[in-house]
């Protein structure tokens, strides 16, 4: 496939739609009626509350809030059921703790219940988002985090029930043990990544780049949440799944479910009013997927080149964290680029060469504030615990020292960054004409490119998917 004008891409656009659901619909709740709102309501931000008797207060402020917002509103509003909670999968993070992420109109009242062994139903203790309950824009489909606290002796169970009050019905969640093994855990990875979901994605061409880069410098663990993409793209994630194995999960990130009719309808579809495809849920859930599987995890996108000086990510993010045991994540800086690709050239996967040489590194002062400020992380997946792509708002505790894990900051460091590379970006940048940076140093880059050029050549070598007209 050719990438050029929009047209031709809206021509070659047939999207696959997974269809798994991303989420178990808890409970059809029929019984009081909740409001759920259309304005953009911003609480003032109170601070997360570690405790379990915290949490609880947390949940009660926020019923306060819920219900001054419907005294306030009760005129203009029309009233509209309980849509249900929206749960994947959840984590055994600990002996003593189970932990998910899960969706819910962020003016739902009805709280989540958990089956206890020994213990029988027990409140699900929860928080909101960088300690905001309500979403920004019209996204009023809010991620919340859920935890479940656990009898210290309990074993661990591959599913639990989750059920919401005042239901007699519940639903099996499953569990994944991420614990690490006490003393001496061993990774099966070092440096794995977390993609945002994929959706409407044509742009074929660059997932290739993507895996190249980060296996050309140690990368050995994928995960890829999918919503839709077209064919080309599933035929590529197709062969890396072959080529990769296990290094790389596909995982189904689909709409959450909604009936035909609702479709689309601001108030009945809740998909209508989820931020960027559940991206904060998504980070989450992939960081505690990748618990005691990968020590080290970024969360990218598709166009965020890493660079390591000695191509080697993995010994770079060893060696810094020696130097700081403490660390819960390696801040380092993302620098808006240019990649101009030559897509016209392309007819099949043989003749994707990746171009590195032809990115260019914009001169700070040519970059948008915020972009410029922007950074991007390595995290400890065990030890971070809510965060989005450029911060971190908290971390576990470290040991008995009842202090959180700490960020460390790598910035102006020429041994390890990310280069954002970006096609169409004028939005990004301060008034024209935009100049470059010409002291950026390019061999490195040239390097990074035969190394990649040399395993997809191997990679590719004797596959159908090589010369197949795409
Ligand atoms: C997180 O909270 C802080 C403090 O209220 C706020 O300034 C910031 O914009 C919030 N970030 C996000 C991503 O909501
Ligand atoms: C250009 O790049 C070099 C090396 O990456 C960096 O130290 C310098 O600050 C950059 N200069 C500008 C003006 O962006
Ligand atoms: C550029 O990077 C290469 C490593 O790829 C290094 O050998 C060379 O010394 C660097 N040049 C400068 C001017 O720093």
């Amino acid at each position: 496939m050719r990438r050029g004008t929009s047209n031709r891409i809206l021509y070659s656009l047939f999207i696959l739609v997974v269809v798994t659901f991303f989420v178990l619909t808890i409970n059809i709740y029929t019984g009081p009626f909740s409001e759920t709102g259309h304005e953009n309501e911003i609480t003032p931000a109170s601070p997360i509350l570690p405790k379990s008797s915290e949490m609880r207060r947390r949940r009660d402020l926020s019923l306060k809030e819920a219900w001054l917002k419907k005294r306030i509103q009760k005129s203009t509003q029309s009233r509209s059921q309980f849509n249900g909670i929206y749960v994947r999968e959840a984590y055994r993070v600990s002996d003593e703790e189970i932990r998910f992420v899960y969706l819910e109109n962020q003016d739902n009242n009805m709280n989540l219940q958990a089956e206890i062994p020994k213990l029988g139903w027990q409140p699900v203790e929860w928080f909101c988002f960088n300690a905001s309950c309500y979403d920004y824009l019209f996204c009023s489909m809010a991620t919340r985090f859920g935890s479940i606290r656990l009898p210290q002796t309990s074993s661990h169970q591959p599913y639990i029930h989750l059920t919401t009050e005042r239901s007699d019905e519940y639903t099996v969640v499953p569990v994944n043990d991420v614990r690490l093994r006490p003393s001496s855990h061993h990774y099966p990875h070092t440096l794995g990544v977390c993609l945002q979901p994929i959706f409407f994605f044509t742009d074929w061409t660059v997932i290739m780049q993507f895996f190249e880069s980060w296996i050309a410098q140690g990368a050995t663990k994928f995960y890829f949440y999918l919503h839709s993409y077209t064919w080309q793209t599933k035929k590529v994630l197709d062969f890396y799944k072959d080529s990769l194995g296990d290094g790389l999960e596909l995982l189904d990130w689909s709409d959450l479910p909604v009936h035909a009719r609702d479709k689309g309808m601001y108030d009945r579809d809740p998909n209508s009013r989820v931020f960027r495809h559940g991206a904060t849920a998504f980070m989450h859930d992939c960081m505690m997927r990748a618990r005691s599987v990968v020590k080290f995890v970024a969360n990218t996108d598709l166009d965020d080149l890493p660079v390591s000086s000695t191509l080697n990510l993995p010994d770079a993010l060893e060696k810094v964290s020696t130097r700081h045991p403490d660390a819960a994540q390696f801040k380092v800086d993302w620098i808006l680029s240019h990649q101009p690709q030559h897509w016209d050239s392309i007819h099949n996967a043989k003749d994707v060469n990746f171009d590195l040489q032809s990115v260019r590194v914009l001169k700070i002062e040519n970059i948008r504030w915020d972009y410029r400020v922007s950074k991007k992380m390595f995290h400890r997946p065990e030890r971070v615990m809510h965060f989005d792509m450029h911060s971190v708002y908290r971390n576990e505790l470290a040991g008995e020292k009842n202090q959180q894990y700490t960020t460390i900051e790598m910035f102006d460091n020429s041994d390890l960054y990310f280069l954002h590379l970006r096609q169409f970006e004028r939005h990004l940048m301060n008034p024209l004409p935009v100049e470059y940076n010409n002291s950026f140093n390019h061999s490195l880059l040239m390097k990074m490119n035969t190394r990649m050029l040399d395993q997809y050549t191997k990679r590719i070598d004797g596959t159908e998917f090589a010369v197949e007209q795409v």
